[in-house]
């Protein structure tokens, strides 16, 4: 054999092993990158999968939501996917339900939608054998299986009480509420006005929606000045409402009756400070807890009540002083 032979046999057997790992490395790294991944990373085992759909991801108050499901989830054995819009959106909300229900999950928790496809989708659901479960917000017309959050209508009487008692002689109110198809922002504006309205001194002049935004919440509230400017008292119906309200009448220096909802810490601030009057406190961490040990009890094949109301209470700033106040949940 000739050196030239050589050097070529040399040359090829080079050529080969170079090949050889190359086609290994694509194998490895190319699985590796083309994998899709679309259940849980790790190898644990879960008994059920379910599914909890806020009306928005980053919302704090659904977090705490989220944050409830969590912990029960964990406890269960439960995998829990919390999914959400960015901003509110009805169509996205409705669009993560029938993924969930088309990808057979074990149970779905959502907030309720007064909608014809929602009641649709629900329904689906329940033909699939797939528990239903509505969140802070009911649709009772649906075939959920239960509701799980704050009584809306008590709560909005709470809210009206709350003004009778913190005011004197005939008062203007302003309305900001999150969102007016919102079957439980219209159930607080209606305890509230149906309290409201035997006592003769206290008249609604205006009604703005937040789209449950600080920032929509601040917009709402020059609105509604601007074209109410003798308003003397207003209602926050939604979380980030009441936080919004108080911006805007600190920059205008007004001083009217706030009463707001939620226990959020910027709205616990303010109570301290004594920019909101009152607010009403809901239990978001109890209503995702609660809305997965009863999905659970469903599963074992008891039969808990169709409405599992969590607690609403009013909350003033003496409470909060005194550090009387029932804050857990809202943290
Ligand atoms: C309401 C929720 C809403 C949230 C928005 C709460 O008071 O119960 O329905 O999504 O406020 O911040």
């Amino acid at each position: 054999m000739g050196d030239t032979m050589i050097l070529k046999r040399s040359i090829y057997v080079i050529l080969f092993v170079l090949l050889a790992i190359n086609f290994m490395m694509m194998l490895f790294f190319g699985k590796e990158t083309f994998q899709i991944k679309n259940k849980p990373a790790t190898a644990v085992k879960y008994d059920y999968h379910f599914v909890l759909i806020s009306e928005e991801e980053d919302n704090p108050y659904w977090r705490l939501i989220e944050k409830g499901a969590r912990d029960a989830a964990e406890k269960n054995n439960v995998y829990l996917e919390y999914l959400g819009p960015k901003q509110v959106d009805n169509s996205e909300q409705l669009k993560y339900m029938d993924q969930s229900i088309a990808g057979n999950v074990d149970g779905l928790i959502a907030q309720g939608i007064t909608s014809k496809r929602f009641d649709q989708l629900v329904n689906k659901a329940f033909e699939k054998g797939i528990p239903f479960v509505t969140v802070d917000t009911d649709a009772p017309e649906s075939d959920r299986a239960f509701y799980v959050g704050s009584d809306n209508y008590r709560a909005g009487v709470l809210a009206g009480e709350a003004l009778i008692k913190g005011t004197q002689g005939e008062q203007n109110v302003g309305i900001v509420t999150g969102r007016l198809d919102s079957s439980s922002q219209q159930l607080r504006i209606r305890g509230f006005k149906d309290t409201i309205q035997q006592n003769r001194r206290m008249e609604v002049v205006a009604i703005k929606e937040s789209n449950i935004t600080k920032s929509g919440a601040v917009q709402a509230t020059y609105d509604l000045l601007r074209e109410h400017p003798d308003v003397t008292a207003f209602y926050g119906t939604s979380a980030l409402d009441g936080t919004g309200i108080s911006q805007v009448v600190n920059q205008l220096q007004l001083d009217p009756t706030i009463i707001s909802f939620d226990i959020l810490p910027q709205t616990i601030k303010l109570l301290e400070k004594g920019s909101i009057d009152a607010t009403v406190a809901q239990y978001p961490y109890e209503m995702g807890y609660q809305a997965i040990e009863l999905l659970l009890r469903l599963e074992r094949g008891e039969h808990p009540d169709e409405l599992q109301f969590t607690k609403t209470k009013l909350v003033r700033p003496e409470h909060v002083h005194s550090k009387k106040a029932p804050l857990k949940g809202g943290e």
